[in-house]
């Protein structure tokens, strides 16, 4: 039978989160990139690490596989665990948001519900949550295959694949809209540059 912990309280350290913001010279924040198998998600959270770093910015990459062989390693594929999957790396977002780092969270995150949930954890606690749609067809998906999953999900031999046979909801009014198949990859770096300017998360 499972615990769950009662009587349990933050403890609130003696250096803020401003005092950090200053020593850092930057503002924490959560990018969050969400969108199908093989949509480019890592690619651009990638580039637009090096770009970040290029500004003297420090971001830190939190990506699908990654997480899913670390602190997830207990968890798969079914509506449930895709929900805690995202839960988990939302706090740990969060956490990272709090010391100052932008974090780059690159999950397929195909619930619409469990990334309001982050979103709401981030605003709540007055951090900003950016959501980036990687947007690209199924089809293009599919064309691309890069690790050729969705020959294996086509087959059969996959099951729950998000797209063929699990859902992907799409944002309704994501923050940046990409759409990968029509733009360049330098182009969609300045797109996010260009937000993060806006929010001054950038000068
Ligand atoms: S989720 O839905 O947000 O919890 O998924 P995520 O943690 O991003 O993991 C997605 C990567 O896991 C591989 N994979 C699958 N994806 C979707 N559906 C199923 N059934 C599945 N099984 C394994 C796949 O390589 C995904 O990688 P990306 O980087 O998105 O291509």
């Amino acid at each position: 039978t499972q615990q769950i912990a009662t009587n349990v309280h933050w403890h609130h350290g003696e250096v803020t989160r401003e005092d950090r913001n200053r020593l850092m010279g930057q503002k924490g924040a959560t990018l969050w990139f969400t969108g199908l198998s093989g949509s480019g998600k890592s690619t651009v959270s990638v580039a637009l690490e090096n770009t970040l770093f290029e500004h003297g910015k420090l971001a830190y990459r939190l990506d699908g596989d990654n997480i899913r062989l670390g602190i997830n390693k207990n968890l798969g594929f079914s509506a449930e665990d895709r929900t805690e999957n995202i839960r988990r790396i939302g706090e740990v977002a969060k956490l990272f948001a709090d010391s100052g780092i932008i974090s780059l969270s690159s999950f397929i995150s195909p619930y619409r519900a469990d990334r309001d949930q982050v979103r709401k954890l981030h605003e709540d606690a007055g951090f900003d949550f950016i959501e980036v749609f990687v947007d690209c067809s199924l089809a293009e998906a599919e064309k691309r295959d890069p690790k050729g999953l969705y020959k294996k999900a086509r087959a059969g031999e996959i099951k729950n694949f998000t797209g063929i046979d699990d859902p992907y909801e799409a944002p309704e009014n994501p923050e940046i809209h990409l759409r990968t198949a029509e733009m360049t990859l330098e182009q969609e770096v300045d797109t996010i540059i260009e937000f993060l300017k806006t929010r001054k998360l950038l000068a």
